[in-house]
């Protein structure tokens, strides 16, 4: 992962750089760094934590000078601390990389051999040491260009040099980076987003190419050298809310904005006057699609498995779900009748954008959900719905949840349409039913007390089970996920019909197990695995809808009802506990709740 930054300019940078490392922190957050040339001097500043740590250091040393780069480092190799901190540097070079460098060891073992020390236990210094080695005896370009050759694997780099402290270099092989311009200054960055409040005007580098800039001119260079043009697109200075308001923490708030979510899509992609849906230009015939493949990670991936459901329930296609890390190693069978789905609130996980470009170059048709519109997904894709959730900031995803979800399920009620497999009365109804998603949502947003006091006895337990059969299964998994990451507590879906094929071994007096029976046609089952698990001295949180009929609670732990919707919305509503419970659970536990341990907001290492 990893977030970098440069700036040249005829100002002092330092600020900058630090305010442009806050926005790249989704990236990683276990370090932070900056170097800067003054006076002739490369000087760094390095430390272990965050850029609040790191902006703290600065003050202290008064770190001078007019170009810089900066770096957040997500840890792939060496522990997180201030020597393996980014930029790494050697008495002429300085380096900050966001990726991987697959052959560091052998490299390293050869720079060893011709007499450079090493400092870091990381993959990167490998390249501070071959750019020194070839500039003893090569210009900055052709130097440049031979050690892009003898890298292998991912990376986005920016560089500085001690004898040239008038320009940046910049090089990208499967991470993203951007370029903005501004007036007497010029930019780098892992985003657009992270340069938003200097510029909106930004280049992006292609998979291969270098640039280099200076305060007033940038360059950009394919892998052989031959000079490219490049257009300047002006992004939107989209005015977005970036802070957390009255909330104490970015997921309580983007927990909260679900239903502005869920209401600014519906806005978005349903003609409420016609009853119909506003995706306009889909670029394929419905009898041009047999098949959907939908890919994602995470989170993500479990949106992907929901569509699935939906898709299986509402279309006659094939539907098939692949985690993007698997499917693209995967000897997979192209079919030109195939729609290739990448769903990513990021808009650049370094796997599914790797599933998305093998799809590409295997001439596939490919559509892409994201959040983040001008993402290395969203641009890559041949069709984009953007889901219009605004920034999301917490590291646990949640309202873009709901948005995939949401999106995914007026695709398939498009697609079912365009192939004629769902009749006009029950296209209408499952339309209508929307209208009200968001008032729902906002009325289970309610059930916080509820969870607030369940969760006292969740924060003290080692270990958990989520069940769900049917639409519920992909939100047993989800629930299951958001308890792992947030409040560290093991914790795994199980589709409830499996529990008697090996897992009930598991349960013992006393285990809390969350069981997602919605009213739906599955619900018998699903009660029927939940005495099982009881029988067995399972403490159960049962989680359902409200109706009329009495719900068979004896024996039951507690109980938490969402509102009432048909049957295919109930999972964008059961989502909403689940979500409060790891929040109020980690809360209790006292963890960082927006930065969990070890994680980072883009996974943009494979
Ligand atoms: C979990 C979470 C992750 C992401 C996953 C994919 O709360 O946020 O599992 O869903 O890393 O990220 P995107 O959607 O950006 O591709």
């Amino acid at each position: 992962m990893c977030g970098i930054v440069g700036i040249t300019s005829n100002k002092q940078v330092t600020t900058s750089i630090i305010n442009s490392l806050r926005k790249l922190e989704y990236r990683g957050y276990d370090s932070a760094g900056v170097a800067t040339i003054n006076e002739g001097h490369l000087n760094e500043v390095k430390c272990e934590g965050r850029v609040d740590v790191l902006e703290k250091n600065l003050s202290k040393s008064n770190l001078k000078g007019t170009i810089g780069i900066g770096h957040v480092r997500w840890a792939t190799h060496g522990i997180p601390n201030s020597v393996n901190a980014h930029p790494h540097s050697s008495e002429s070079v300085s380096v900050v990389h966001n990726g991987i460098i697959e052959n560091s060891t052998l490299l390293k073992k050869l720079l060893i051999k011709k007499g450079h020390k090493f400092k870091s236990q990381t993959d990167t210094e490998v390249i501070v040491h071959l750019i020194t080695e070839y500039l003893k005896k090569n210009d900055l370009k052709k130097s440049i260009l031979k050690v892009l050759k003898k890298l292998h694997g991912s990376f986005a780099l920016g560089i500085i040099f001690k004898d040239q402290p008038d320009l940046i270099v910049g090089a990208r092989r499967g991470s993203p980076l951007a370029v903005g311009y501004g007036p007497n200054e010029n930019y780098l960055g892992s985003d657009s987003y992270a340069l938003k409040s200097m510029t909106n005007k930004i280049s992006y580098l292609n998979d291969g190419e270098f640039c280099i800039l200076k305060k007033d001119n940038v360059e950009f260079f394919d892998k052989k050298g031959k000079k490219v043009n490049k257009k300047v697109l002006e992004v939107s200075l989209d005015g977005q809310n970036y802070d957390k308001g009255d909330y104490k923490h970015f997921m309580a708030k983007e927990v909260e904005e679900q239903p502005t979510t869920i209401k600014n899509c519906v806005n978005e992609y349903i003609d409420k006057v016609n009853s119909d849906i506003n995706i306009f230009n889909f670029p394929w015939k419905g009898n041009e699609i047999s098949s959907i493949m939908l890919i994602g990670c995470g989170t993500a991936y479990h949106s992907c498995l929901m569509a699935k459901y939906w898709f299986e329930q509402l279309t006659t296609l094939n539907v098939n779900v692949d985690i993007a890390s698997e499917f693209r190693y995967r000897n997979n069978r192209f079919k030109k009748d195939t729609l290739y789905i990448f769903v990513s609130q990021s808009g650049e996980t370094a796997d599914t954008f790797a599933a998305l470009d093998l799809c590409n170059k295997n001439k596939m048709k490919t559509c892409s959900v994201v959040n983040v519109v001008e993402s290395s997904i969203a641009r890559e894709s041949k069709f984009v719905l953007p889901i219009h959730c605004g920034p999301e900031i917490g590291v646990a995803s949640t309202k873009a949840f709901l948005g995939q979800m949401l999106v995914l399920y007026i695709l398939c009620l498009k697609i079912s349409k365009m192939r004629k497999d769902i009749d006009k009365k029950k296209y209408l109804e499952k339309i209508k039913s929307l209208f009200s998603l968001s008032k729902l949502t906002k009325q289970t947003l309610e059930t916080d007390n509820k969870v607030q006091s369940v969760c006292s006895s969740f924060a003290e337990i080692k270990g958990s089970m989520f069940l769900g059969r049917g639409y519920s299964y992909p939100i047993a998994l989800e629930g299951a996920l958001k308890l792992k990451e947030l409040a560290y507590v093991h914790a795994e879906g199980y589709p409830a019909g499996e529990m008697k094929h090996g897992p009930l071994a598991l349960i013992e007096e006393g285990m809390p197990v969350v069981v997602l029976a919605p009213r739906d046609e599955y619900y018998k089952k699903t009660i029927s695995n939940m005495q099982e698990v009881i029988a067995r001295g399972a403490k159960v949180l049962l989680i359902t809808n409200k109706s009329k009929d009495e719900v068979y609670s004896e024996n039951i732990w507690e109980k938490i009802e969402v509102e009432n919707t048909s049957e295919d919305l109930l999972p964008f509503l059961i989502t909403i506990p689940l979500q409060k419970l790891a929040y109020y659970s980690a809360l209790k536990r006292g963890y960082d709740i927006d930065k969990p341990r070890n994680l980072a907001k883009s996974v943009t290492v494979e």
